[in-house]
């Protein structure tokens, strides 16, 4: 597919796609809840409809009408033993927290994905849940999909995780609020809280002291009124668009501004960039985010912000290849066991347009600024990757050609025809 090109510069506003990491746990928590849970601005992409496929063949009744998806829970107890395996497709947010789920429940069900997800290492759930009392199997005895789980009786467990994960901190939490006992998981970093904060929001306690998180078990959760605000991962593409086209002026309305999820504002802003903050809405953790073309310079990211900015790497090393200097990525060795192993794919493919990165053990060196030029690029089936070269193509008038475009649909099914709604006066 040809990329849209070299533009004169984005203005307007813009509504981004809703929270793809709430939308899963808004339907995981509505089907394990009592009573119905109504859900507002559900994300209907891939990896989302996959949460919604995997609860229907556990017995859930799912609707849509009106824009509004209603699950109507039965508590964890009403999940029923699927008939045929369950397909994540290519979502490691609905295979590893699915595993927390069906760790407690006591019958046999088999969790696959894509061919990509089923390459992801599930091990580092598989253990603590083994732990908790659950039986767990990958394929051919190894730590890869499809997973068989035999759940039952989980038992507490004190839990101090080796990396940084909101996916394994989530599955041990849903396995802890079937187990008996008090667990109690220590984080590395902070990562995403949502499963925390929702915990509580479907009337659950949960105790979080900086890094350390306790929740006993048994405990009864009430269905929900849930409004998935924006997606910051998905407004980042526009960001770091808005600031390397010049002449640029965006405002992106009612994005998800949870603190464990804004590193890339503070490190855009540490970049030089002009972006500001306004229409707080503090209930939803929604702020509208205006941002203009800005001059930036390069800057150092490791250690505790990259949970924080974890999936907005890809866009911020585009960004850096125009920054002025030496941008350090550091302490990201877990962006090779994403969709793609984002390290190489991020530097193999803007290299191929003429950027200057190397990629680390756990990062990336990338010296700007560099123009990019034309190029045949691959998301190699990434849907961040897709995105990211599309906002690298902005800044060529030559042809940039992708392969593999429909990986977008993952996250962002509306994200060229937003972007082309975005574009005014191409050259
Ligand atoms: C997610 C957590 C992150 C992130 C993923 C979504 C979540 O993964 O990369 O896109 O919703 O919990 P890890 O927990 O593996 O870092």
């Amino acid at each position: 597919m040809r990329l849209m090109s070299k533009s004169k510069g984005l203005l307007g506003e813009l509504v981004v796609p809703a929270d793809k990491s709430i939308s899963h746990r808004s339907v995981m928590f509505g089907a394990i809840s009592h009573g119905t849970t109504t859900i507002h601005n559900f994300l209907k992409a891939e990896d989302c409809l996959s949460s919604v496929a995997v609860f229907k063949k556990l017995g859930v009744s799912i609707e849509e009408k009106d824009e509004v998806l209603t699950v109507q829970g039965k508590g964890f107890e009403g999940l029923e033993q699927p008939t045929e395996i369950l397909d994540a497709g290519n979502s490691g947010t609905t295979m590893r927290l699915v595993m927390g789920i069906l760790a407690g429940r006591p019958f046999y069900s088999t969790i696959q994905g894509d061919s990509s997800l089923n390459k992801r290492p599930m091990e580092r759930v598989m253990g603590p849940l083994r732990q908790m009392g659950a039986e767990l199997t990958g394929n051919q005895k190894t730590e890869y999909p499809p997973i068989t789980v035999k759940g039952g009786a989980l038992k507490a467990i004190q839990y101090q995780m080796p990396i940084a994960s909101a996916q394994v901190k989530s599955a041990i939490l849903f396995a802890a609020l079937q187990a008996k006992g008090e667990t109690t998981v220590i984080e590395q970093a902070c990562s995403r809280n949502h499963t925390e904060q929702m915990i509580r929001q479907f009337g659950g306690e949960i105790k979080v002291e900086d890094k350390k998180i306790q929740l006993t078990g048994n405990q009864k959760l009430t269905g929900q009124e849930i409004h998935v605000p924006g997606d910051i991962s998905s407004a980042a593409f526009f960001l770091v668009a808005a600031l390397l086209v010049p002449e640029s002026s965006l405002c992106l309305r009612k994005v998800g501004v949870n603190p464990t999820r804004t590193g890339i504002l503070d490190v855009l802003k540490k970049m030089g960039a002009k972006i500001t903050q306004t229409n707080e809405d503090t209930q939803n953790q929604a702020a509208d985010l205006l941002v203009e073309s800005s001059t930036l310079k390069a800057c150092e990211i490791g250690g505790e912000i990259i949970p924080r900015l974890i999936d907005e790497l890809p866009i911020l090393a585009l960004a850096a290849t125009q920054a002025e200097g030496t941008t350090i990525i550091k302490d990201a060795q877990e962006l090779k066991v994403k969709e793609t192993n984002r390290i190489d794919a991020t530097a193999d493919e803007l290299n191929k347009m003429g950027a200057n990165i190397e990629a680390t053990e756990d990062g990336m060196i990338i010296h700007g600024p560099t123009p990019l030029h034309g190029a045949a690029v691959d998301s190699h089936g990434d849907h961040r990757i897709g995105m990211m070269l599309q906002i690298a193509a902005l800044l060529t008038n030559e042809a940039v050609e992708l392969t593999n475009p429909e990986a977008i649909n993952i996250s962002y099914p509306d994200f060229f025809k937003d972007l082309n709604q975005l574009i005014k006066g191409r050259i």
